[in-house]
């Protein structure tokens, strides 16, 4: 198979972050990126050239319908502001490119079934840029856990607070980009905890708002069948650690902060001098998710079994139901965006 065409859809922060890792990503390579200007375009395409030796530089789009007709591109990578994933994913699902979307995955749950089911319905790939789930400590954790090391789970807790000045205007703050702690930090902490107890049968939360409306912070409470729970805490106002822990009926284990990007765990079991797991990320972190991306193209999967759309589904219920009971409403956008 041809090395992998990436299209990057966005030249804000997160793309800008994660274009190095494309260094660890083998037989892939950047080839086109889209932009609502031609200015951020060209200087995202420099900065690519210049990035990622042995690259060719990739062709800049100032629009991103254009981009979506480039053959070159075989998967879309989201890295706009939440509300404007919508469009963009159905567009790239249209035009027959399999799509990685950034976390949150929509703004609503309704805009995530639909870009859902459009792949599905599609026969397409489709994923969240969930970074933490590829991250290889993560992956020993995982298997920690399923090898019975703490016995059963009975609760995850945890919190991610990252304290940002106040700007309406900003993606993290602006309610017309889909700002606000849930959509920004909570989906990390209900990802983990979906990703170890599955669904809640009930979500219960409470928080605070910032002068234009946007969850500043929120505390959950999720409960699971079993009678095991999830108390999770996410803040855009007040700084914290970003520490989670999954507890068992014979230990627990500590992901070391900041627990979305962990590369060590402590296993703690009952009598057992604590187990320190290290593993290092490549990169950035963000190359884990794009190489599995590439191995499912080329196992001609349209899901991974790491981030499972049903999951991404299930967060995104989630965080709807949190939001509503914070008093907060999102919308994702229904056209591209454009300059
Ligand atoms: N995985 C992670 O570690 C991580 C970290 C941070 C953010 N994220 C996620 O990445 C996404 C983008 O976040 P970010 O911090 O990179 O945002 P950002 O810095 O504001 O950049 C977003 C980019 O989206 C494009 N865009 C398209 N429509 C837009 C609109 N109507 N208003 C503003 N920008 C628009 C812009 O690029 P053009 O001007 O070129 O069109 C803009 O530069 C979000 O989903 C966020 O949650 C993930």
């Amino acid at each position: 198979m041809a090395p992998i065409g990436w299209g990057i859809a966005g030249t804000g922060r997160i793309a800008r972050t994660v274009l190095p890792d494309f260094i660890h990503v083998p037989d892939a390579h950047v080839a086109a990126v889209a932009s609502r200007t031609r200015e951020h375009a060209e200087s995202f395409a420099d900065l690519a050239f210049s990035t990622l030796p042995d690259h060719p530089r990739p062709r800049a789009y100032a629009s991103y319908a254009e981009m979506l007709e480039d053959p070159d591109v075989d998967v879309v990578y989201v890295a706009t502001p939440h509300p404007q994933h919508k469009p963009i994913a159905l567009a790239a699902l249209a035009a027959g490119k399999a799509i990685l979307v950034e976390k949150s995955f929509a703004a609503t749950h309704a805009g995530a079934s639909e870009i859902v089911e459009a792949a599905r319905a599609k026969g397409l790939f489709a994923m969240e840029g969930i970074w933490s789930r590829f991250l290889p400590v993560i992956r020993e954790m995982d298997l920690a856990v399923a090898a019975g090391e703490i016995g059963e789970v009975t609760s995850v807790q945890g919190d991610l607070f990252a304290l940002r000045d106040f700007d309406p205007e900003d993606r993290l703050f602006n309610p017309e980009l889909g700002g606000g702690a849930t959509l920004d930090l909570g989906v990390y902490a209900i990802n983990f905890a979906v990703g170890r107890l599955g669904s809640p049968t009930r979500v219960t939360a409470a928080g605070s708002l910032f002068p234009n409306g946007v969850d500043a912070d929120v505390a959950m409470l999720l409960e699971h069948r079993g009678e095991r729970t999830a108390t999770l805490a996410v803040s855009l106002r007040a700084d914290g650690p970003g520490r989670m822990a999954i507890h068992g009926t014979h230990g627990w284990i500590e992901v070391e902060p900041r627990f979305h990007h962990p590369s060590r765990i402590v296993v703690h079991r009952r009598g057992v001098i604590p187990q320190v797991h290290e593993a290092p990320q490549s990169g950035r972190g963000y190359s884990h998710e794009l190489i599995e991306v590439g191995q499912c193209l080329r196992d001609g999967r349209t899901e991974s079994t790491i981030m499972p759309l049903d999951d991404t589904l299930e967060v995104s219920r989630v965080m709807q139901s949190v939001l509503e009971q914070v008093g907060v409403t999102h919308h994702d956008d229904e056209e591209l965006p454009h300059g």
